[in-house]
């Protein structure tokens, strides 16, 4: 164990971690080309609502449990048929929150909806709900929450809104498979939930398959809109259907196709089966990690809602640095010493969406002075999100480790306490 008196390795001193690598959890590679080297065999390689991919969608939906699930190419392509799904178009709003990844936006916003951005929390990270109502106005269409880095949002509060204003909700769950909000797993509270797939594991979506997608409703005529959306010639697709109109679409449904390829779901499948246990034992150690950076009061850790349980933990673990505690040193030099220490740690992890230049200054998207970003879109300037501006600097990353080797979060903590100890020196 490093001493404290040890001098910064930023300076010159020994690092303090010395364990390598961090992660000794290995994903069951076998298992995943045992399943894929079937499908190859079976000639399985494109199919929809049959056989394999029928069978896990109707897994995922059932630990979900909701009514209708389909699996799809990505996550995006499923935030774009829930945008589509509950009525987004031309000349709508959709309010997002501003701290989020790009995907749970830009789909809206291909549809020709206007984004409107809200604040974040700044314990939680995700949305503030009275914040995002005061932003509601007569063309909002739809009410888009980001289950952020596994942390559920205040879904009573959300649906209360929704509710009284008579809004649907989209629930992003990208970060945040297997969480829940008062008992209920996320995805299923609100009007249709979304999930991506992408990645690998250990470090990718909880669950996935490379790429991939499942998207989740309890409402039959929601489910019609996503089938005939995107999953023209899925096997049964015309049965699916609630209304005559749909029905008359027959196969071809709206000509779209973002069905998932099976290798994906495959691989995707086998990183389901492990997912209840990685998710526990992130949280453990994210238990265990917790008492780190309690000890060195630079860094407060992401808080939940009463109701909420995190889960799922893609990007990381998420910190909010308060440079007051060291003397007001910089994030930028805590992150360089923590890092010279051998301890990996990020920051901020995604920008403010308003200040990107696409929603800060608009963009003609269509030509000719067409589309949602461009006439009487006002942008956005440094300021419009003071609580969101302020904490997004400071918002670090730790590592969600599954299986740690043995004293690995020790030596994290005790890198934090030295570079702690010795701030005044980086001032
Ligand atoms: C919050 C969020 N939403 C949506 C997506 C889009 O998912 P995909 O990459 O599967 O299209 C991502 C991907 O990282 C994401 O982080």
């Amino acid at each position: 164990m490093p001493t404290l008196t040890e001098k910064l390795a930023l300076q010159g001193g020994a690092p303090a971690m010395t364990i390598t690598p961090a992660e000794r959890w290995q994903p069951p590679v076998e298992r995943e080309i045992e399943l894929v080297s079937r499908l190859i065999r079976e000639r399985y390689l494109s199919a929809a609502g049959r056989g394999f991919a029928r069978e896990f969608e109707d897994e995922f939906g059932a630990w979900l449990g909701v009514k209708h699930c389909a699996s799809q190419n990505t996550g995006t392509s499923t935030l774009q048929a829930a945008y589509f799904a509950v009525g987004v178009g031309p000349g709508d709003e959709v309010l997002h929150p501003c701290y989020t990844w790009i995907c749970s936006i830009a789909p809206a916003v291909h549809l020709g909806a206007r984004p409107v951005f809200c604040e974040i929390d700044a314990d939680t990270l995700v949305i503030d709900p009275a914040d995002m109502e005061r932003r509601i106005t007569p063309r909002t269409r739809c009410i888009s929450v980001v289950h952020l880095f596994g942390n559920p949002v205040d879904m009573d509060a959300i649906m209360d809104v929704a509710r009284r204003h008579r809004i649907p909700v989209v629930e992003d769950c990208s970060h945040a498979h297997g969480a829940t909000y008062d008992g209920r797993k996320v995805g299923t509270i609100g009007d249709v939930g979304c999930f991506s797939m992408q990645g690998t594991n250990p470090g990718g979506k909880a669950v996935s398959g490379g790429e991939g997608g499942m998207i989740v409703t309890n409402e039959d005529h929601l489910w019609e809109r996503i089938m005939a959306y995107g999953h023209l010639n899925r096997k049964g697709l015309v049965d699916e259907y609630v209304s005559p109109e749909y029905r008359a679409l027959g196969e071809t449904g709206l000509g779209l196709k973002f069905r998932a390829h099976p290798l994906a779901l495959a691989v995707a499948k086998v990183s389901f089966e492990t997912l209840e246990w990685r998710n526990q034992r992130i949280a453990e150690n994210r238990q265990r990690l917790a008492a780190a950076p309690e000890r060195v009061t630079a860094i407060t850790l992401v808080t939940s809602y009463a109701k909420a349980h995190m889960a799922g933990f893609y990007g990381g673990l998420k910190g909010i640095y308060q440079p007051e505690r060291l003397g007001g040193l910089p994030v930028e030099r805590f992150l360089a010493a923590v890092r010279a220490e051998g301890a990996p740690m990020n920051g901020r992890a995604y920008d403010l969406h308003h200040l990107l230049p696409l929603f800060a200054r608009g963009f003609d998207l269509y030509g000719g002075g067409r589309g949602p970003l461009t006439g009487d879109y006002r942008g956005y300037r440094p300021g419009d999100l003071p609580v969101s501006e302020a904490v997004h600097p400071n918002i670090v990353s730790f590592p969600a480790l599954i299986d740690p080797a043995p004293g690995y979060l020790e030596q994290y903590g005790a890198a934090l306490e030295k570079v702690a100890a010795h701030y005044r020196e980086l001032l």
